[in-house]
């Protein structure tokens, strides 16, 4: 069984530089990492909700993976969240069921187009990246999860260049292999 599987939102990995990146670095490892590529699978977004649970069921590890759109993922993302997290499944009013994401290992990883320091105390956003990653850190907490720490790159835009698009791709991937 593979351990780690990588939920990947992006709406146009043709145009992507750093996600793209990212999951060509992580395709060396896919004996240990399930990519599941929500665009590529559902490209109407109508999820097969059966299906989701089950690659759920089966890993112990799920990152989230998305470029970061007005402060929040892309949609694709957000729906397979509301769909997927049924409830009943993963979660309910019977504090002793055995919902199915209890004590699941969740991570975000996340690129961002603007540098760092604008996250930063009296930066040009005025919130921390781990304020504005709030909604989805609540989620992973309401459903039992355990959450991981978060991987974020930021200048994720071309003028970054190759060199150190490659080291975070190196970087990413050792965080999803070592988790
Ligand atoms: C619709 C849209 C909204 C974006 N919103 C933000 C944002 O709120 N904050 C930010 O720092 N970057 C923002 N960006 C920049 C993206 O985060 C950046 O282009 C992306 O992470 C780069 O990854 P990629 O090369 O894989 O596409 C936005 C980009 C798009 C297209």
């Amino acid at each position: 069984m593979k351990r780690t599987m990588v939920v990947l939102a992006h709406p146009d990995m043709e145009k992507s530089v750093v996600n793209k990146k990212w999951i060509e670095e992580l395709q060396k490892h896919n004996d240990k990492i399930i990519i599941h590529d929500l665009h590529k699978e559902y490209p109407d977004c109508i999820f097969d909700i059966d299906r989701e649970h089950n690659l759920l069921e089966n890993v112990e590890n799920i990152i989230l993976q998305f470029p970061l759109y007005w402060y929040s993922s892309p949609p694709i993302l957000k729906k397979w969240l509301d769909d997927v997290l049924s409830y009943g499944w993963a979660y309910g009013d019977d504090e002793t069921a055995d919902y199915k994401m209890k004590g699941k290992k969740i991570g975000l990883a996340v690129t961002v187009g603007a540098p760092e320091e604008n996250y930063m105390k009296n930066g040009s956003v005025g919130f921390s990246m781990d304020e504005v990653l709030i909604p989805f850190k609540a989620t992973i907490k309401y459903i039992g999860g355990i959450e991981l720490p978060s991987f974020i790159f930021y200048d994720a835009v071309p003028e970054t260049g190759d060199e150190k698009i490659s080291e975070s791709a190196k970087k990413y991937s050792d965080y999803v292999l070592n988790l």
